[in-house]
């Protein structure tokens, strides 16, 4: 109890209303490698109201034991924490299974039919939260079939209806723009809550605290103080058993659009006037919109892509992305990109944000780094060493926390300069773990609360920056791959990327 009363502490009194969730995909990898896990964590730590239910909706010819066995199995195998049989065993008894098409109406007659029943006897108030954890292809047929069995609607029925849209959120501008349009026909903005799941991880939604909650940072947060930011997301994994996906998907669109995007418009945000959800993502938005989009030649001049071939990773050979299974033997498709981006406004202005992320990498980790600007005079000439630059990472993972370094002096008769870092670890500052980012945001979700989603607007403004890119791909020579072994930092032009600028990329 105490540790839920010191990780939760503002949330304590804030528990979501009696709701029924709809999981569509429920048999997916999705549903149980992060939905389902969050919700049990959620339950067992008595987050979730009381009258709650799960309704597990897909193809497969399943009964609801047999589902309910399926999940004990994958909690199991994925829960956070150490399953117990009792939450486990009422957690289960939340748990009920449908069987349907998605493009098929009568199954939605059907759903209907169950829900009523179900909500009958959980007592779930008619609150409903339908989760489309589903391959991307099937949300339009399940937003239209919920609207047409009257599922959306909030007006003139008793209880909430929200929606949960995975990512990713379309293909492009053009398909974002369509999804918007089809999801908008069904439900109002209000009831949409687009994931991205960075926004629900720990160390991200620290950022606003970092930045707006302490003083001394702000007033040095701007292009007079900052001389570039280099946002990193680097994972030492393959595609593993996502092939296909992924060679419809690449770095750009499966990262760059949403993972990095965020992360860039969290530093770069003015301060919202309120912690609400739209006065954030009023502020996201204006990030966003100040990246003018690029055309083909800024995008030859600002943006990397890169292919692993075979190569080492931990000390075991891997093999290159063209032999991964389901991927083709000749594939262009790019499993690295950098980017440099300029967000031309007020406090950016000729500040450049260094972007990169990549698969096969040497290791996982993503960080932020803030890198000041040396300062304006050499004071201490005679030192050996010339002083380096302040530089604040924040390490989003692993070994979440904050690093400042700066210039010390070196204990001696002489006078010797040298970094030293100041840091802060999650690990030694908090006894407790933080809670998964799915936990987060389902959490939010049924409470209404949208911040940490990504607004309709903000997806498209997205699409905006990172559409010109593949636009230009498509008409321009591929790079010649692969063009980076596994387990190195990426192509060479990534690191020529920055050195044309004068600057490196940091060392993680
Ligand atoms: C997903 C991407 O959104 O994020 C994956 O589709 C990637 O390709 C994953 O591996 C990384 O998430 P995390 O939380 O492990 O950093």
């Amino acid at each position: 109890l105490e540790f839920r009363r010191v990780l939760f502490r503002s949330r304590l009194e804030r528990v979501p209303d009696p709701c029924a969730i709809v999981l569509f995909g429920a048999t997916g990898d999705l549903a149980h490698r992060k939905v389902l896990p969050a919700l049990y964590q959620l339950w067992r730590t008595n987050l979730l109201p009381h009258d709650f239910l799960v309704l597990g909706v897909a193809r497969r010819p399943y009964t609801r034991e047999t589902f309910r066995a399926e999940v004990r199995g994958s909690l199991s195998h994925y829960s956070r924490t150490a399953v117990d049989d009792p939450s486990l065993d009422s957690f289960l008894a939340q748990v009920s299974y449908l069987q349907g098409n998605f493009d098929d109406p009568d199954a939605f007659e059907r759903l209907k039919l169950e829900l009523d029943t179900c909500e009958r006897e959980h007592g779930t108030g008619r609150n409903r939260l339908y989760y489309l954890a589903t391959q991307p292809s099937a949300f339009p047929a399940v937003i239209a079939q919920l609207g047409r069995a009257g599922l959306s609607h909030e007006t003139g029925v008793e209880g909430w209806r929200r929606i949960i849209v995975e990512k990713p959120f379309g293909h492009d501008m053009e398909s974002a723009f369509r999804l918007n349009r089809e999801v908008g026909r069904v439900f109002r903005e209000r009831q949409v809550f687009r994931i991205d799941h960075y926004l629900g991880k720990e160390t991200v939604r620290n950022i606003l605290v970092f930045r707006f909650a302490n003083g001394i940072f702000e007033p040095v947060w701007n292009r007079r103080y900052v001389d570039h930011v280099q946002i990193t997301m680097a994972e030492s994994i393959g595609i593993e058993d996502r092939g296909s996906f992924y060679e419809e998907t690449g770095a750009s669109r499966d990262v760059l659009q949403n993972h990095l995007l965020q992360l860039l418009s969290l530093v770069a945000m003015e301060p919202p006037a309120t912690f609400g959800a739209d006065a954030l993502r009023d502020e996201k938005v204006q990030v966003v919109s100040s990246i003018a989009p690029m055309t083909p030649a800024d995008v030859a001049q600002n943006v990397v892509r890169g292919q692993y071939g075979p190569g080492w990773v931990a000390a075991t050979p891997v093999q290159g992305y063209r032999q991964e299974p389901e991927v083709d033997p000749d594939s262009e498709t790019e499993t690295f990109v950098a980017a440099r981006l300029q967000v031309d406004n007020w406090r950016w202005s000729g500040v450049p944000f260094y972007l990169r992320t990549g698969k096969r990498l040497p290791k996982r980790a993503t960080e932020i780094a803030i890198q000041f600007r040396n300062v304006p005079h050499r004071l201490f000439r005679d030192t050996s060493i010339e002083p380096e630059p302040n530089l604040l990472a924040i390490r989003i993972q692993p070994d979440e926390g904050i690093l400042l370094r700066f210039e010390s002096k070196m204990p001696g008769l002489g006078l010797d300069i040298r970094p030293v870092s100041m840091d802060f670890t999650y690990g030694s500052a908090f006894s407790v773990d933080s809670p998964d980012a799915y936990e987060t945001l389902i959490l939010d979700a049924l409470l209404g609360d949208a911040s940490l989603f990504a607004r309709a607007d903000e997806v498209e403004k997205a699409w905006g920056i990172v559409t010109p890119i593949l636009g230009a791909w498509i008409d321009d020579v591929p790079p010649r791959f692969p063009n980076y072994d596994a387990g190195t930092w990426g192509p060479a032009e990534a690191d020529r990327l920055l050195a044309r600028d004068g600057r490196r990329w940091r060392r993680l």
